[in-house]
């Protein structure tokens, strides 16, 4: 969910507009249902609408709201309860219409507490946690929100980010935080709250970051910060370095293919500032040790999504560089399955939100089994760097399209870097080429740049496929997790079952599903990949045929041993085999685009989905 507060003059509708805007750039992050509260006279008032953001304006077109110094609102991907309007947030607590609520996260022990709120004679009119919250915290108020909210989150388990107003207290707004996000924004007679600093980045670009278990109270000019039992804090300001324009569709029609085309760029900005004069690695924000580097004996992934493929890639690319044996695992499985983990384990968490909670919880519970950790993430003061030891930043800038496109890109990217910077400071047969490598690295972007500019016959292959109902896609060694990816990207876009095999495997049992016309996209590896790998793909190509699949061949320029065998061959530029991905994915996300597109879809925001999930 994304939730957005704010406070500041009483000025015309200035608090609907900024809590309006704030929702529509945190409408990534949940899009079932969409609700505000403002304060007004002795009120709070409530507009909540199931449904994207636009019923919710067209609901305060038809019954406006009047003019307020604080609101809050709240984008929903629904957790208990369906996305109706009566479980859409704010929810009012008590029974004078005074207090108004949003939620993030899951109350696990909502049901306890309802019933004896229920047994105490309160009517609960939703299925939510949030409304129990909310009378528990009309129940606690005594005059002082920030108090009763104290008492209130004592009570509370579960993840949760709760933001609340009180009409007695109209230039106020309470958050508090536990393992769900929540970012301060610092502004001039004004201040805000967001789930991410997208919420007010129209605003100010001056932030605070708060740590687990705080709440935090915002006035037109103060912003203080305490901890669940009270004791005063400090949140960390920071500035955020990229502006609101960065956030927007720039001229593009959806921020996906904006996302796609900004991809040269978040590779190039990934390996900015990485490499001395001699063009050796320098990762001087690593703040572990370098000793503890040399040390460790075992590296875990982990990673959820479009991020645990960029995991995967750096398996194949570390284990080579480093010979330090690399493990990938769902953060979500990893957490749950008793890992092996120790003092000499590095466990590397990818995450483009810093917010997903499965990843968190697994960062969390590494550094409890002693590991170092480090974060590889695209957003700064969000929540999985902070609970890390060291964190190597994607320099990506904001993606807003659900499914990730230059985020993943920037996660290979920054992998390569780590990995590169393990060979070199622990000497071996792979420090010597890791200038090479980078010099390579830096030759990509304009590769993808180039590439970009020959995909229309993907396009038009993408168009003639509207109706497909089941796409395969190949790929060996570090094609195997792209082929993965474009079948996401499918899924996630196009709505059309897909899905991604090691060529090697297919023999083992996929192979019955091929069929005359079947589509299936080979990721070729170039033909310089070590152990002969190009000609057993090759190979793979020739038995799919025999069987009548369509085939959609992926393949480096100059690359002519597979042209007898395809369909279609999409060219990508040439580069070492280990870096292909940075390539090779692109025409699978521009082929699932535009797909998405051919069929009408909502590109951006794809059914059922949400960028950041925070709830486990
Ligand atoms: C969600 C998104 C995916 C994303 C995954 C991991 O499921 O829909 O696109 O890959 O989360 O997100 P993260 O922010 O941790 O990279």
């Amino acid at each position: 969910c994304g939730i957005v507060g704010y406070v500041g003059p009483n000025e015309d509708d200035r608090a609907l507009s900024v809590v309006m805007e704030g929702l529509a750039r945190l409408e990534y992050r949940g899009y079932d249902s969409a609700g505000v509260a403002l304060l007004t006279g002795n009120r709070a008032e409530v507009r909540k609408r199931a449904g994207k953001l636009a019923n919710l304006s067209a609901a305060i077109e038809t019954d406006p709201m009047l003019g307020s110094s604080a609101g809050i609102g709240h984008t929903r991907w629904a957790t208990h309860g369906g996305p109706t309007n009566e479980n859409a947030h704010p929810h009012l607590g008590g029974t004078d219409g005074k207090l108004a609520l949003i939620h993030n996260g899951i109350i696990e022990n909502f049901h306890v507490l309802g019933n004896e709120l229920r047994a105490d004679g309160v009517r609960l009119t939703s299925e939510t946690d949030t409304e129990v919250v909310a009378h528990l915290l009309a129940r606690a108020y005594d005059g002082d929100l920030t108090a009763a909210m104290r008492q209130v989150v004592a009570r509370l388990e579960g993840a949760f980010t709760l933001l609340a107003v009180h009409a007695d207290q109209p230039g106020v707004v309470v958050g508090a935080r536990r393992n769900s996000p929540l970012v301060v924004g610092l502004g001039d007679g004004e201040n805000f709250l967001g789930s991410d600093v997208a919420a007010f980045i129209g605003y100010t670009r001056q932030a605070m970051e708060l740590a687990q278990d705080q709440i935090v109270t915002i006035t037109p000019r103060e912003v203080t910060v305490t901890g669940f039992d009270g004791t005063p804090a400090q949140g960390k300001v920071f500035s955020v370095d990229w502006d609101a324009a960065a956030a927007e569709k720039g001229g593009y029609d959806t921020f996906m293919e904006k996302e796609i085309n900004e991809q040269p760029r978040a590779v190039g900005e990934t390996l900015l500032g990485r490499t001395d004069e001699s063009g050796a690695l320098v990762l001087d924000e690593l703040r572990i040790p370098e000793e503890a580097l040399r040390r460790v004996g075992r590296i875990t992934i982990v990673a959820c999504g479009t991020a645990a493929y960029a995991g995967m890639v750096a398996k194949y690319a570390i284990e080579r560089w480093t010979r330090i044996p690399v493990e990938v695992a769902l953060a979500h499985e990893f957490r749950y399955c008793d890992p092996i983990v120790d003092e000499q384990t590095l466990v590397v968490s990818i995450s483009q939100s810093g917010e997903t909670m499965d990843t968190l919880m697994a960062v969390k519970h590494a550094r409890e089994l002693g590991a170092q950790t480090i974060a590889i993430c695209n957003t700064h003061g969000s929540t999985i760097p902070r609970e890390s030891d060291a964190v190597l930043y994607t320099h990506a800038g904001p993606e807003v399209a659900v499914a990730s496109t230059k985020a993943f890109l920037a996660q290979i990217t920054a992998c390569y870097v780590l990995g590169l910077y393990l060979a070199q400071l622990r000497g071996g047969s792979y420090a010597d080429d890791a200038k090479a490598v980078m010099a390579e690295l830096q030759e990509v972007p304009a590769k993808i740049e180039a590439l970009l500019g020959s995909l229309d016959r993907v396009r038009e292959i993408a168009r003639f496929m509207a109706d497909t109902r089941a796409v395969l896609f190949l790929g060996r060694q570090v094609g195997f997790p792209v082929a993965m990816e474009g079948a996401l990207k499918l899924k996630e876009l196009a709505y059309i079952h897909a899905e991604g095999f090691a060529a090697g495997e297919l023999k083992h049992g996929p192979i019955a599903l091929i069929e005359p016309g079947q589509p299936v996209f080979i990721v070729v590896p170039g033909p310089d990949t070590p152990h002969g790998l190009h000609g057993k793909v090759v190979s793979n190509i020739q038995e799919i045929r025999a069987r009548g699949a369509r085939t959609l061949v992926i393949a480096q320029e100059g690359d002519d041993a597979v042209v007898p065998f395809a369909d279609e061959v999409i060219r990508v530029p040439r580069t070492s085999p280990m870096l292909q991905p940075l390539l090779t994915t692109v025409p699978l996300q521009v082929f699932a685009l535009e797909l998405s597109t051919a069929k009408g879809l909502d590109v951006d925001q794809p059914r059922n989905l949400a960028k950041s999930v925070t709830v486990e």
